[in-house]
């Protein structure tokens, strides 16, 4: 399968202030017309955002160096333009010396040090897939079901695994990486990765019952609250809600709490990555600010943080 176009870019602050669906959000259901079939609907192009031109690797060749910038970008820090900013800011140092000239080569198991932290380039990879029904978020599955894995179909040629996970029948935004630091800190509480949620329940539900949830709703492992519920803005039986903890089938746990049931569950929002005009069951890689801003947002060296 070809990943699909980039989404909407996030927000700049992960915890802003969701506003309620638009009628024509991407979340809705798309009205058909007459005639509309799925030969006449016009075909969107599927690319990878990032240009290959533009994808940082590093690869020490036979052993040769590569220019100090290029290793710093490839870790996933800033731009090879801002990374030679931080050189000659003095921030960079190499095997404990400062070094701030242009064009310095790092060698093969050299130490690069950036403003206190240590990086090192890595090819990671990160997608954003839009999970359909009735695939699960493992790597394998021992009864041979469909896995999240299966529907990007190993496109990377990297080994990556799920941040977190849905329910089998929840469908929406999944993050997927071989990048193991971020993805813990991600799925660490103390983070308060926010993530949405839009809820079709089996009934309207009630300004108390919305109440409930925001107050806080008792379950078996204890309180959960929602941070925020709206409602639908044209369908009754629809609300969309934040919550910031990751809690096993917290969201249909909370709506049983409050009398309801959970008719179908679609993640909108994660770490403030949004689904935009992907399509269900498609993916893309995550643009370089994506990635920078999860970096920003879970506090691991970032373009803020070195006030670039
Ligand atoms: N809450 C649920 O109940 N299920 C999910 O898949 C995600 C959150």
């Amino acid at each position: 399968m070809k990943p699909d176009k980039p989404g909407r870019r996030p927000s700049k602050k992960q915890n802003r202030r969701e506003s309620a669906p638009k009628p024509d959000s991407e979340d809705q259901p798309k009205p058909r017309r007459r005639g509309d079939s799925k030969a006449g609907r016009r075909k969107k192009r599927t690319h990878d955002p990032v240009p290959e031109s533009k994808k940082t690797e590093v690869r020490f060749e036979k052993d040769e160096p590569v220019r100090l910038n290029k290793y710093i970008a490839a870790a996933g820090v800033c731009s090879r333009r801002e990374a030679d900013q931080l050189i000659s800011g003095g921030k960079v140092s190499v095997d404990g010396e400062l070094v701030t000239e242009m064009g310095f080569k790092v060698k093969p198991r050299q130490k690069v040090v950036v403003d206190g932290h240590e990086v090192q380039p890595e090819e990671f990879v990160y997608i954003l897939l839009n999970k359909p029904k009735n695939t699960i978020t493992t790597t394998s599955d021992e009864k041979d079901r469909t896995t999240v894995i299966d529907v990007i179909e190993n496109a990377t040629g990297k080994r990556v695994y799920p941040v977190g996970r849905l329910d089998r029948n929840t469908t929406g935004l999944l993050l997927l990486t071989n990048d193991g630091e971020l993805a813990h800190r991600l799925m660490h509480p103390s983070y308060k990765i926010r993530k949405v949620y839009q809820v079709e329940t089996d009934q309207i539900l009630t300004d108390d019952q919305l109440t409930q949830l925001r107050n806080g709703v008792t379950l078996e492992d204890g309180l959960a609250r929602a941070y925020k519920v709206d409602r639908h803005q044209t369908l009754a039986n629809v609300v969309r809600m934040s919550i910031i903890e990751g809690r096993n089938h917290q969201v249909k746990r909370m709506i049983s709490a409050i009398g309801a049931e959970v008719m179908s569950l679609k993640r909108v929002i994660y770490a403030g990555l949004t689904i935009g005009d992907l399509r269900n069951g498609k993916w893309r890689n995550l643009t370089r600010n994506e990635v920078f801003e999860l970096r920003q947002l879970t506090k691991l060296l970032d373009k803020k943080s070195l006030k670039l």
